[in-house]
């Protein structure tokens, strides 16, 4: 009896984040994921949270005073004539996101801007116009595309290891019981299942496949008529034999697993398949092997729970070197995902655009 061969998987090229120049961080509108975003630079990168605008005094005050950063404006003009920091992370609801991003960049700073980068295709070209006329580095803090787990997902395929692709299926759920004052609910604040969650596998599917074609969508709304679960089929020109299929729903928890099949063998993402974790490997001849994310012990680069690690990373490194983008989440790719929402959502909601800027009239 002839032994299989074991099958080897490429492991992952990306640096430890710690090792990334460090950079003074400047937060906008501190909330969950600003919270996230500066205790993983203090704990995970050499860089460091140093100011933070919010809209209001006691806010900025507050978070300055449990992160210890320098200082705290109650808004990002005063922020930006102040200065004191290399670059920029905004945090706000998707309605902001457009604005603030306009104001950062012509004040002249970098912007590390969260996703869904905007509520609209056409906002997305606007800021990336903007950041390319005045030579400022601009990314979308799609967090997942920088982790070691994506970086070997891009190595297998890149290796033809499982020949043609002919499927990619990933889901994002989660449970967000109805609240109409919560931002996910919220119309005006860029609600809704797609800009949230479905920015996920949508982006996946962007990355794997290249971009999405024939996209068709179906979906629910809420009571508040934002997007409550879609589903999305779609091809690309260059996998002609694949088809993505992308579930987002506010309505239920899911496994958020993703696979890519090919004709060789399977890829697997368990787990939340766009947070750290392994990647798997099934070959039709029944060889399978694993890859280990480094996150997924504390003895690793960084623990588990800093996966925005590598975002931050990725953002010092690239600003550091003068470069405007990253290749790993570049302008068009952001545009491109941006294009499929607005896409999809046209096939389940009335298109968005933004409302005027009330802030102060609008739920937190
Ligand atoms: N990468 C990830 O894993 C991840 C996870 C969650 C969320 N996100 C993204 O991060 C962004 C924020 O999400 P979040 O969950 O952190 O939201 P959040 O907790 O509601 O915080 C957003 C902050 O924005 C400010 N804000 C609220 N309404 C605003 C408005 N109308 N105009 C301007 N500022 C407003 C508030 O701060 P002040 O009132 O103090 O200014 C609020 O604390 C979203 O784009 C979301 O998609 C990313």
């Amino acid at each position: 009896m002839t032994s299989r061969p074991p099958l080897e998987l490429p492991v992952s090229a990306v640096a430890d984040p710690r090792e990334a120049p460090p950079l003074r961080w400047a937060v906008v509108s501190p909330g969950h994921i600003a919270t996230q975003f500066t205790e993983t630079l203090g704990r995970a990168t050499a860089s460091r949270a140093v100011a933070v605008a919010s809209r209001s005094t006691e806010r900025a005050e507050a978070f300055a005073r449990t992160h210890g950063l320098d200082a705290a404006f109650d808004s990002l003009p005063r922020m930006l004539a102040a200065g004191g920091f290399d670059a920029v992370y905004i945090a706000s609801p998707h309605s902001a996101h457009h604005q603030m991003a306009r104001t950062v960049l012509e004040a002249g700073y970098p912007v590390l801007l969260e996703k869904a980068f905007t509520m609209t295709a056409d906002e997305a070209r606007d800021l990336v116009g903007l950041a390319r006329e005045r030579g400022l580095f601009l990314m979308e803090a799609l967090w997942s595309r920088f982790l070691p787990r994506f970086d070997v997902v891009r190595s297998v395929l890149a290796s033809g290891l499982l020949g043609e692709i002919v499927s990619l299926r990933a889901t994002h759920g989660q449970h967000f019981p109805f609240d109409p004052g919560h931002r996910l609910h919220a119309p005006q604040l860029g609600g809704g299942a797609l800009l949230d969650l479905g920015v996920y596998p949508l982006s996946f599917a962007q990355m794997v496949l290249g971009d999405l074609t024939e996209l068709t969508a179906s979906g629910t709304l809420t009571p508040a008529g934002v997007d409550e679960t879609v589903h999305v089929l779609a091809s690309s020109t260059a996998h002609p034999r694949a088809r993505a299929s992308l579930v987002s729903t506010l309505a239920a928890r899911a496994g958020n697993d993703a696979e890519i099949l090919g004709t060789e063998g399977r890829l697997v993402l368990e787990g939340m398949f766009f947070a750290p974790g392994e990647v798997r490997v099934e070959m039709h001849d029944g060889s399978t092997a694993s890859v280990p994310d480094p996150t997924s012990t504390h003895d690793g680069p960084v623990g588990p729970d800093d996966g925005l690690a590598y975002e931050a990373a990725e953002a010092a490194r690239r600003i550091t070197a003068g470069d405007l983008e990253s290749p790993l989440m570049t302008w068009h790719d952001t545009i491109a995902v941006m294009e499929a929402l607005d896409a999809a959502r046209a096939q389940v909601a009335a298109p968005r655009t933004t409302p005027d800027a009330r802030p102060e009239e609008t739920a937190r």
